[in-house]
């Protein structure tokens, strides 16, 4: 049984390996991307989709959304993933083109004309599902969960309190966890712990072609530290084919949308708060060495 998916994204560096796991993995039928603003431009950011759906020549629908956030004013994340938001890798020009159509508008359609409940897994900001919801709740009922990349229960890494998906539109944010669809959130908490270390960069480096482009486009990005580097938004991926390598707890999870704490998750962690209702299951832990084997082990399943 596949897990009828679609990935709204910013590619920016860890979003492509995301899209990349998502498209060759069999278990997963990956509908549509949508993209929206925030490593980069969404002129960016929809580009960068399209390079890695012609590297592996497939043809799935990518649809240009948010070029900012609902309120907030944008702020973008290329001192961690560049000016193009994926550099390092010669990529084919013959590009496909976008959708006509907007992301919000290939949501609803998509959404609303599958005979499958499907599972949204947004790795950007929630600009265009926040949109979606306000325009058309009727999609509601036709989707299983959310698996969105973004938040902390801990530090934040735009703030000491706020993560970046969240932090880059946190009224989006606070639409999307007031929906009332079932949320897991993969948080930094967990994809802050599960680095992709130099060993498996040197491993999948000469592995195949697929190998060399994650290499070379990763060993840019700016979110690493001696350990490895932050691949937050594959940790989504890696969840639905793998969720008994990481740990979850249920809890309310509010979000801060104004003053110095803006973009925070605040976890109602004792459950004290909201009378025993809860919007979340948060990711808190995750097997960091199951992460890199897996990773490894998809990219050696690459078909080039
Ligand atoms: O905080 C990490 C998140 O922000 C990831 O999705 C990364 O791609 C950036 O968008
Ligand atoms: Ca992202």
């Amino acid at each position: 049984m596949t897990i009828r998916v679609i990935m709204d994204t910013d590619p920016g560096i860890d979003d492509a390996a995301a899209l990349t796991m998502a498209i060759n993995d069999p278990q997963i039928n990956l509908e549509l991307i949508t993209t929206v603003a925030g490593n980069v431009t969404v002129d960016k950011t929809t580009k960068n989709a399209l390079k890695i759906v012609r590297f592996f020549d497939q043809e799935i629908p990518v649809a240009m959304g948010a070029k900012k956030p609902l309120i907030k004013e944008f702020e973008d994340a290329a001192r961690i993933h560049g000016e193009s938001g994926m550099p390092g890798y010669d990529f084919p020009a013959d590009l496909p083109a976008p959708m006509e159509i907007s992301a919000v508008e290939a949501l609803r359609d998509f959404i609303l004309d599958s005979d499958e409940k499907i599972t949204l897994v947004p790795t950007g900001s929630y600009t265009n599902i926040a949109l979606l919801f306000s325009e058309y709740p009727e999609v509601k009922d036709n989707i299983e969960r959310i698996v969105a990349m973004g938040g902390a229960l801990g530090k934040g890494n735009m703030t000491s309190a706020a993560e970046f998906n969240v932090f880059t539109d946190p009224d989006a944010a606070k639409i999307v966890y007031n929906s009332g669809i079932p949320i897991v959130m993969i948080g930094l908490d967990i994809t802050m712990k599960a680095l992709i270390t130099p060993e498996t960069l040197t491993t999948i480096e000469k592995m195949n072609e697929t190998g060399k482009m994650l290499h070379d486009i990763i060993i840019n990005d700016g979110d690493n530290n001696s350990n490895g580097i932050a691949m937050h938004d594959v940790n989504t991926i890696f969840y639905l084919l793998h969720p008994e390598a990481i740990q979850t707890e249920k809890m309310w999870i509010d979000i801060v949308t104004d003053g110095p704490a803006i973009g925070e998750t605040v976890g109602d962690i004792r459950g004290a708060y909201h009378n025993g209702k809860v919007n979340a299951n948060v990711a808190v832990d995750i097997d960091a060495a199951a992460f890199n084997k897996w990773f490894i082990d998809e990219v050696s399943k690459m078909p080039k």
